[in-house]
């Protein structure tokens, strides 16, 4: 049957798949009164928790929470995207999808992007055998065999070995490629061309690590030198498809296992990485040379809910550690350190010690955070003045994390450790991409703001509203009196909801201010008036923006609690057996979720 639109498609998909055939596939299915259990696909458990109805059409674990239709399913189990699982349903079930519509230009871009990926994908191939065949690579695979990675790793990691000197020449590869693939090979970086040289192969007499994405494809390529010399490693340039700080060394090749243990272990080095492999550790990744970034974090976030970072114990480890910190809080990814003994490295600890003793270092790695504060008292001390400083350093971490209730969190653990007030913390920040520490300081309010609650986006929302009170009733429709209740806020809100109700619709800030009671809110309102303007970017920036971006705020943290409350009248459902409930419920949650996702992850930008 054929379709006119993806919208077509997708529902005839859906009418004719059915859920519990496909789950089956992958997961041994036991019915269970009106739906079917088993052993959760998405995270590791002894007893099952994954359920999969058959009227609705849906899946859910009661244990991560995973939920969805065929659809996410297929995207989830087998990491596609929805075009490519509807595809692939589509085909299994019959349906014929409609003429996908691209621009010539963007046809064209695609289909590039294949030949390149094709070539790399050659590339690898011919470096791989060579490395495994020709005479000329025995030093090659000697030094593979001298640094303990076996055969089977080479396989799997698809090893190669670009060879010196061809022939008189540097061209072992372009000698297997054709004029339109030479060209091709340039962009990739495979080949160079200089003035007048017709081009030569930029990786020679080097072990060849294949760089593959999440989906398989080979990216690009990191070359090591044999032994010592410089420089020890020639990367792929950044090209169409590469790009070193969005892709992490075996990622393609470990992500099932560190799937199924929801942990990953990220080390430094590429050699690390096949140095643990080879010795059966399977939960390993490393970045391409780079500090970690946050698009490599969201990499893993799907497959694990913990990240250990193994990092050497010199101070250069100790520092990559600590300004890994913000990206694990923007991201909401719990980060753990374990720190090796100078002066090993994973690679050399293992070959020294073994494997057992690299675990049980990985089971006692301690929490990101805490390591970071521990590096700072460490650093500063905890005199008076060692204690400023920790605190403006603080500052900045606990502006990096995305939700007031973890700033909240934050600051209050950090407080008690160091035994000062949390709000030294949280009154100034202001969850800021755009704005310096410089600024955020500058930015400081003379009153103290006394109510513990009052965080980042809450002092973001208040300061708007008495700025730009003519926007309260925008800021009303998307419920802002909910969010601030039982804040300081409360107060202002009921004041401009007065006014508002009085009709006037272009409310000054002086009016709100002459219109407080004295007291708290006043006085926070009087120093949210008076900042200077060049200091402040709330009177800088565009204010439609602003309102904008709160709007979306509210929207998201209202629709996260509803999602929350749903969650828990679906346990309590469960619990009593109230199937139609539960049904109700979770049809709700998934719409909810879905809602979610398409209001996107974009934070309060201030
Ligand atoms: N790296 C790089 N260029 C260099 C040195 C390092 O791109 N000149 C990158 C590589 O991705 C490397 C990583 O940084 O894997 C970490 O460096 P290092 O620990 O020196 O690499 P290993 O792969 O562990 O190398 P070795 O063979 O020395 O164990
Ligand atoms: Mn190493």
């Amino acid at each position: 049957m054929s379709s006119d639109s993806w919208e077509e498609a997708k529902e005839l998909v859906k009418a004719r798949a059915d859920i519990v055939d496909i789950i089956r596939e992958h997961v041994d299915l036991k019915r269970s009164g009106f739906r079917y259990l088993g052993l959760c696909p998405f995270h590791h458990e002894k007893t099952p928790s994954f359920t999969v109805h058959p009227d609705q059409q849906f899946y859910h674990c009661f244990g991560c929470k995973a939920s969805g239709d065929v659809f996410s399913f297929m995207m989830e189990f087998h990491h596609l995207d929805f075009p490519e699982s509807l595809k692939v349903l589509a085909q299994r079930y019959q349906v014929e999808l409609p003429e996908k519509s691209r621009s010539p230009r963007q046809r064209e871009q695609d289909e590039r992007r294949k030949q390149m990926y094709a070539l790399n994908d050659k590339a690898a191939d011919l470096y791989h055998c060579y490395l495994l065949e020709d005479r000329g690579a025995e030093a090659a695979r000697r030094y593979l065999q001298r640094r303990n990675i076996p055969e089977s790793v080479q396989q799997r990691y698809r090893l190669g070995y670009a060879p010196a000197v061809q022939r008189g020449g540097w061209n072992f590869l372009s000698a297997q490629l054709s004029e339109a693939e030479r060209q091709l090979a340039v962009e990739l970086g495979l080949q160079v061309v200089r003035e007048k040289s017709s081009g030569y192969d930029r990786f020679r007499d080097r072990i060849m690590c294949p760089i593959y994405d999440s989906r398989g494809r080979v990216c690009g390529f990191g070359g090591r030198i044999l032994g010592d010399g410089e420089p020890k490693y020639l990367n792929s340039p950044e090209s169409p498809i590469y790009s070193k700080s969005r892709l992490l060394f075996g990622l393609y090749q470990q992500r099932e296992a560190i799937r199924k243990q929801r942990r990953a272990v990220l080390v430094e080095g590429n050699f690390d990485l096949l140095a643990l492999v080879a010795r059966g550790f399977e939960l390993g990744v490393a970045p391409l040379g780079t500090a970690l970034t946050r698009e490599q974090l969201r990499l893993l976030k799907p497959l694990a809910d913990e990240i250990v970072l193994l990092f050497d114990g010199d101070q250069a480890g100790l520092k990559a550690a600590e300004r890994s910190v913000p990206l694990f809080l923007a991201e909401q990814l719990s980060g753990l350190v374990a720190l090796l003994p100078p002066p090993h490295d994973p690679d050399t600890f293992v070959t020294q010690f073994g494997i057992e003793p690299l675990a049980e270092l990985i089971e006692r790695a301690g929490p990101l955070p805490e390591f970071a504060l521990a590096q700072l008292v460490d650093r500063y001390g905890e005199t008076l003045d060692g204690k400023f400083k920790i605190i403006e350093e603080l500052r900045s971490l606990v502006a990096a994390a995305p939700s007031p209730v973890q700033r909240d969190a934050m600051a209050k653990h950090f407080g008690d450790r160091l035994n000062f007030d949390p709000e030294r913390l949280l009154a100034e920040v202001i969850p800021a991409d755009s704005r310096s520490s410089a600024e955020a300081r500058a930015g400081r309010s003379n009153v103290p703001l006394r109510k513990a609650d009052l965080t980042g986006a809450l002092k973001f929302i208040i300061t708007f509203m008495v700025r730009h009170p003519r926007y309260f009733s925008r800021l009303l429709e998307h419920r802002v009196d909910d969010v601030l209740a039982g804040t300081v806020g409360e107060t202002i809100c009921i004041q401009l909801k007065a006014l508002h109700e009085q009709g006037r619709d272009s409310i000054e800030p002086e009016e709100l201010f002459s219109e407080l009671p004295r007291g708290e809110e006043r006085a926070l309102v009087a120093s949210l008036l008076t900042e200077a303007s060049d200091s402040s970017p709330m009177l800088r920036d565009d204010p439609v923006q602003q309102l904008e971006d709160i709007l979306n705020w509210l929207d998201r943290e209202r629709m996260k609690k509803r999602s929350e409350i749903l969650m828990r009248g679906i346990k309590a459902a469960e619990m009593s057996g109230d199937f139609a409930k539960l049904n109700e419920l979770m049809q709700e949650k998934m719409e909810v979720d879905k809602d979610l996702k398409q209001v996107g992850i974009g934070g309060l930008r201030l």
